[in-house]
């Protein structure tokens, strides 16, 4: 079976993006900027948000972080956002999620400008993604199709399998297989006979944050297996939704858990914003 490197896809990709951006910065005598704003004191949080500053200082971009106590006022959060969407220096804004329970998370991302929502969660961004006419995609899925697409594995005409309907992950996914051509089926928790399903996978998308879910029973013999799960065992290992080695007999390729989709996903929220300072500088071109 071939492992899926994330960690070998994300650097090729990272090695581009850095390259533009230092054309971008040269052209522009500015970088390409983000703006990550965390509320609260989330661990996981905390690191992600980490991640995602050290990853913009890597590309060259202009990394801004805002980092605000957990009882934020709705109203201060929406007064940033709209601060940051005038910003000409910003070009993607985050807004780590999940929020306090305080605040609308709907809300917060209705309010961020569709042009600098590199997370592409904005219904505007969802709806050009439903058209195939989108320059956002989210990070995880964007990613997935990247690792795709570095080991050549073909979509179109293929059986795609996607259990977990999220916004984020699940239904993003979904459309991304089917606009490459894929026959694309979504699973979740109220699907009946779901490794009657699966068994029929060309390609398995697993996002349902449970330990090690999909087994070797669950996989159709010569499938690829993509891995989104990312789940704490008691004794603090980290462990994806796939039981990698029961599936290693029996699928073609898979994603192992660390070091699949991961690696992926902030290399992709800086595709994102690369994207959205050329847009945005383009359109200052054409006044
Ligand atoms: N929290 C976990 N994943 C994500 C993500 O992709 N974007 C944001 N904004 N928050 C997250």
């Amino acid at each position: 079976m071939i492992r899926l490197d994330g960690k070998e896809v994300s650097l090729s990709v990272r090695t581009e993006i850095k390259r533009e951006a230092e054309a971008f910065t040269q052209a522009h005598g500015y970088p390409p900027g983000l703006a990550v704003i965390l509320v609260g004191d989330d661990p996981a949080s905390s690191v992600y948000v980490r991640n995602k500053e050290k990853a913009c200082v890597e590309m060259g971009f202009l990394s801004r972080k805002y980092e605000l106590p957990a009882d934020t006022k709705q109203a201060d959060l929406l007064a940033l956002i709209d601060t940051l969407n005038r910003d000409p220096r910003i070009h993607g804004i985050l807004v780590q999620l999940p929020l306090p329970k305080t605040i609308d998370e709907n809300a917060v991302i209705l309010a961020i400008d569709p042009d600098k929502d590199v997370d592409a969660f904005h219904p505007a961004n969802v709806g050009r993604i439903v058209e195939g006419n989108y320059s956002f995609v989210p990070c995880t899925p964007a990613g997935i199709m990247e690792i795709l697409k570095y080991y050549r594995i073909p979509i179109a005409g293929k059986r795609c399998v996607i259990i977990g309907r999220s916004n984020i992950v699940g239904k993003p996914m979904a459309l991304l297989l089917l606009e490459q051509d894929g026959t694309v089926t979504v699973c979740h928790s109220k699907t009946e006979n779901l490794t009657e399903i699966t068994r029929t996978a060309d390609i398995l998308v697993v996002a349902v944050g449970r330990a090690k879910f999909v087994n070797a029973d669950m996989v159709k013999p010569g499938a690829v297996v993509i891995d989104v799960g990312i789940n704490r065992t008691p004794d603090g290992k980290v462990v994806g939704d796939v039981d990698y080695e029961s599936i290693s007999l029996v699928a073609s390729a898979a994603t192992p858990v660390p070091g699949g989709v991961g690696p992926m996903t902030i290399t992709m929220l800086m595709r994102n914003t690369l994207t959205a300072a050329k847009r945005t500088a383009e359109r200052k071109n054409q006044g």
